[in-house]
């Protein structure tokens, strides 16, 4: 097992972007555990399965080819790195990330990827359920309100047809069901750094956190 980092927090704080900066900046293999969570909520709903515990879930997500490569993540042979991103799974993913079977198809994937050197993975239990023992922790976070406004702006770039305040009332959802949800809920892990987003730009939380990793890798 190499060094381990994780980088937890709500939807929008922006962990996604910043992890995959940082691991290109200091040259560690990155893992967006959110977009594994993706991939299968969008392929389950390609084939027609609901967000509830069942015989037909269990079996189609015990069937689901997951590989995740340089070149983005595959399901099925399949490259979804980029069908992954719509508004549409941005709106089921978190009812199918709530399901036992979903998260615990997924555990033993995502602790894989650390037996390969060092790693940085981002999330919203990648600290306090996958690796427990990594050696360096961060929580990152913001107000819902810098949250939703960087995501409806990501969404318009990408030419959705967005309205701020259903994109505002969709993190309090996420927010919602991601903290509330039985299995792995998300929480701040205990020794994690606190790194509130709210003011910051991007560049000035990569530098952060750069920084700190840097130190503690040395
Ligand atoms: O970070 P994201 O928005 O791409 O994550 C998509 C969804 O996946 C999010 O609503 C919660 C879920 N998720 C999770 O439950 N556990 C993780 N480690 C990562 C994501």
């Amino acid at each position: 097992m190499g060094f381990v980092i994780t980088v937890d927090g709500p939807a929008g704080a922006g962990k996604s972007s910043v992890t995959r900066r940082i691991s290109k900046r200091l040259g560690i293999r990155y893992m967006d555990t959110g977009a594994i969570y993706r991939a299968i909520a969008y392929i389950l709903d390609q084939k027609g399965i609901a967000p509830v515990e069942n015989e037909e879930l269990a079996r189609a997500v015990a069937s689901i080819g997951l590989r995740i490569e340089a070149e983005g993540i595959f399901v099925d042979g399949t490259n979804v790195t980029e069908a992954i991103r719509s508004y549409r799974i941005d709106r089921i993913v978190s009812g199918y990330a709530a399901l036992k079977t979903v998260r615990g198809a997924l555990l033993d994937l995502q602790r894989e990827q650390a037996k390969h050197g060092d790693l940085i993975a981002d999330g919203r239990d990648t600290g306090t359920v996958v690796f427990p023992n990594a050696d360096l922790k961060f929580f990152l976070t913001a107000s819902p309100e810098a949250r939703a406004e960087r995501r409806y702006k990501e969404l318009l770039k990408k030419g959705e047809a967005v309205v701020y305040k259903e994109v505002l009332a969709q993190i309090h959802e996420r927010d919602r069901t991601d903290s509330s949800r039985e299995v792995a809920p998300l929480r701040e892990p205990a020794g994690a750094i606190h790194v509130d987003t709210s003011l910051m730009t991007e560049n000035e939380v990569v530098n952060e956190l750069a920084f700190i990793i840097q130190n503690r890798m040395r």
